[in-house]
């Protein structure tokens, strides 16, 4: 296990899930998912930092099965799968340099472990069973501690049987803040997720041959922070940074706030040049942050709608409270810019990363093999239908982990060539790293950081890292259900 030398740093707080000091979590004023999410304000929605100093922020995730309300009545509670006595939760939220530490308990009845989206940490704490990592087996508990370099919105979730876990809602925010952020008048996290419901509130399958050799087996139930079309209040005439999310395991989104003079000011907590929100999608797991001028006032709205879709599709409601903040001129405001190394592009080689379906579907009963030493039924595909360079996750043989896609000596930078060979969308995400995206041979990209890229059918897209965080690093789509049957494998850096 990583060790964690004793901290030096004196001050600290202590965060425990569902404990009051979470009160962070962004939910809105109606349709509340959980029995206790009364006690939240909708009006801060987010807004509240969980520690006012310190440097150390300790957090307790003790991931379960809770009873909680994702359908109104009659239907009934769901047996959800949380971090925290509520949906979403937790929304940790610590400042640029606090170090995290953040114990997991498992409460499951199976191994799990936290991957941290986005962050660029060591590999140790990357929180991916047999490849970082022991699986953390029920009842044990596993310690995660790193800085986040960067600031920005990510979050996390679980990296083994995740179809079924993220499924019934597997999944924490980490917000890291700039100390030197321009002011907003509210700070909101908005999640989008899907849920694979029947009428009566209970969970149906969670993927399906049909769905997972194709666009993925959509959730029935759409939902912002767990609520179906909640009214999120915001302070009139304020400034508002949103964070959106998609954590749905299917989905791809492309939102407006209907109504406002929107920005994009960060994708994947990466700062960009502001630039209108006037399609932007977003595959599974990408994030932007968002920055509008609330309704001047009170009780004027604006709505949060996925236009990806024929049809625009409601998904929350923005309503201005209060008396009213001063007018002042809107405009968009930048965030600091990250430190993200710069690759060096005249000194990268060219890595071909081809995404495909497998020529035939296979399947194998990971039961059956003997001595498996580092992986197992909950970490392996059951059947695989996709492959990146033609290796699917697990490979032909299944004993051990497949070898990595290629190995990056350290220091040097790399251009990937993410080619999409597959008539469908693949959100494509690397480990520890946060892509520069380059350029695509169907559109042209807006230059910027992600650590999920969107590949449109058949397209190939150019991204480039510089390797200087060493570790085996996951590579893999983040439909969760491509993820789960071979379009899944690694890169090493060494
Ligand atoms: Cu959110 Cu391996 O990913
Ligand atoms: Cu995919």
């Amino acid at each position: 296990m990583p060790h964690h030398p004793a901290s030096a740093l004196s001050r600290r707080t202590l965060l425990r899930a569902g404990g009051a000091a979470i009160a962070a979590t962004a939910l809105g004023g109606t349709g509340l998912a959980a029995p206790d999410a009364g006690a939240l304000k909708p009006g801060l929605t987010g807004s509240t930092p969980i520690t006012a100093a310190g440097d150390l922020v300790e957090v307790e995730l003790v991931a379960k099965q809770r009873m909680l309300r994702i359908l109104p009545e009659p239907a009934d509670p769901s047996p959800l799968i949380t971090y925290a006595d509520r949906f979403p939760g937790p929304v940790i939220r610590m400042r640029k340099g606090q170090r995290l530490r953040a114990t997991l308990v498992n409460g499951l009845d199976e191994h799990t472990s936290i991957h941290w989206h986005g962050i660029r940490l060591p590999n140790l704490e990357d929180g991916v069973p047999y490849l970082t990592q022991p699986p953390t087996k029920p009842g044990e508990r596993h310690v995660y501690e790193f800085t986040p370099p960067d600031a920005g919105s990510f979050f996390f979730h679980p990296h083994c049987n995740t179809v079924e876990l993220l499924g019934r809602g597997l999944a924490g925010v980490l917000i890291v803040e700039e100390p030197d952020a321009p002011k907003f008048d509210a700070d909101i996290v908005c999640l989008v997720k899907d849920w694979q419901l029947d009428k009566s509130g209970k969970f149906g399958a969670f993927t399906t041959d049909r769905g997972a050799s194709r666009a993925g087996t959509f959730g029935s139930v759409s939902t912002v922070n767990g609520a179906i079309e909640p009214v999120i209040e915001v302070p009139a005439n304020g400034d508002i940074r949103a964070r959106l999310y998609n954590i749905d395991s299917t989905r791809v989104v492309d939102l407006r706030v209907e109504g406002a003079d929107a920005w994009i000011i960060a994708v994947d907590g990466n700062p960009l040049p502001p630039r209108p929100l006037d399609g932007w999608p977003m595959g599974p797991a990408m994030r932007i942050d968002v920055l509008f001028r609330a309704p001047a006032k009170a009780g004027q709205t604006l709505r949060l709608t996925n236009v990806y879709s024929a049809e625009p599709r409601p998904l929350a409601t923005f309503r201005a409270v209060g008396p009213g903040l001063p007018n002042k001129r809107f405009k968009p405001r930048a965030l600091p810019a990250s430190a993200i190394p710069e690759p060096d592009l005249k000194d990268a080689p060219i890595i071909p990363i081809a995404f495909s379906a497998t020529a035939v579907a296979q399947s194998f009963d990971a039961a059956v093999l003997p001595g498996l030493p580092y992986a197992d039924a909950l970490c392996l595909s059951a059947k695989t239908f996709w492959a990146i360079n033609q290796q699917s996750w697990p490979e032909g043989g299944h004993e051990r982990l497949p070898p990595p896609l290629v190995t990056l000596e350290k220091g040097r930078s790399y251009i990937f060539e993410l080619a999409n060979l597959t008539p469908h969308l693949h959100p494509i995400h690397i480990h520890g790293y946060t892509f520069k995206v380059l350029s695509s041979d169907a559109r042209k990209v807006v230059p910027h950081h992600a650590d999920t890229v969107l590949l449109e059918p058949k397209e190939r897209l150019r991204v480039a890292i510089k390797a200087d965080n060493p570790g085996d690093w996951m590579f893999h789509c983040h439909i969760i259900e491509h993820q789960d049957t071979g379009m899944m494998g690694y890169i090493r850096v060494a």
